[in-house]
């Protein structure tokens, strides 16, 4: 398994800039990829998010195996927090169904302050997500524009930006360095698997017999049909990806860190075809406490 570290320092900073921002928010907007909803979620967030209405954004659900995602969508609406499922890439209302969303979450407190005889002032959000899952992507169809882009030049600070995404919601970005403790040697290892993490200081032989290991569990035959192999052992899988896909050596021996990194690849942009790497749980399970 891999062992991915975790960086007090880093933690510290953003869990301070994390609470002020907070302080400054009616709603969170959570972005986390659908292929991986637990592992892509900031458990950060989860401590200090105390009682803040939450909108969970699964992002790539292009990727995402539909049928999981659906189960997860259900499985994440809860009390106080919602779910929305959307491919960012080729959904042009993406944006959209998300300020929708934000709104309807936001409507009994509004309603409230109507009644009172207040205006509701637009809803403040606070845009967040690890690194790598799609903020940048989802900000800009919010807003409609490249507002992020446009600040996310070298100098230009980024640490309390507000954008006017509509009349009635106004969002702030947070910045993509959180880093996110991982509870598990599991959750390290899917987010290395799906890019998350840089993986360069990583063992991506690793990475990737991880990966398969998954996969063989969730989706049985997926790879032995793919790959057109019936290796069960993920490092033996690896050698037939390699053979498969014709890595190797002078001397004709399989390179397996070559196929290791073409199967990432070829995980990453979904050529193995729709994938999600974390099943939710059967909504009849009574473990399903979500
Ligand atoms: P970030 O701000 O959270 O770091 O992420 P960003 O929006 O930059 O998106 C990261 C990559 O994910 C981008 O690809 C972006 O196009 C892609 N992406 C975002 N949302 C979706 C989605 O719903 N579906 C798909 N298929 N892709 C999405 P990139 O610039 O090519 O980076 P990479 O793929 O090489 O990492």
């Amino acid at each position: 398994m891999v062992k991915v570290q975790w960086y007090p320092g880093h933690m510290e900073k953003a869990r301070r800039q994390m609470t002020e921002r907070l302080k400054a928010v009616d709603l969170i907007i959570e972005l986390r990829d659908a292929r991986i909803p637990e592992a892509s979620t900031n458990p950060m967030l989860n401590m200090m998010a105390q009682g803040k209405p939450r909108l969970i954004v699964l992002a790539k659900t292009d990727m995402a195996d539909p049928v999981q995602t659906e189960k997860w969508v259900r499985a994440l609406r809860k009390d106080n927090q919602s779910c929305l499922a959307v491919d960012l890439m080729r959904d042009s209302s993406a944006g959209k169904k998300i300020i929708r969303e934000a709104l309807v979450l936001m409507k009994p407190k509004r309603d409230k302050q109507r009644a009172r005889g207040i205006n509701p002032r637009a809803v403040r959000a606070m845009a967040c997500g690890i690194p790598n899952v799609g903020k940048s992507t989802m900000i800009n169809r919010i807003a409609g524009k490249n507002t992020v882009k446009a600040a996310d030049k070298p100098g230009v600070t980024r640490s309390l930006t507000w954008i006017h995404a509509d009349p009635q919601l106004e969002l702030l970005d947070t910045p993509g360095v959180l880093w996110p403790k991982f509870d598990d040697e599991m959750t390290g290892s899917l987010l290395a698997a799906l890019g998350s993490i840089n993986d360069d200081i990583l063992d991506r032989k690793m990475i990737a017999m991880d990966a398969i290991h998954v996969i063989q569990d969730l989706y049985p035959g997926k790879l032995e049909e793919i790959y057109e192999s019936g290796e069960v052992n993920p490092n033996g899988m690896l050698k037939a990806i390699a053979a498969k896909r014709r890595c190797l050596r002078e001397n004709g021996e399989a390179d397996t860190k070559r196929a290791a990194e073409l199967f990432l690849t070829e995980l990453r942009h979904a050529r193995l075809g729709r994938l999600s790497l974390e099943h939710a749980k059967d909504e009849n399970s009574e473990e399903n406490a979500e």
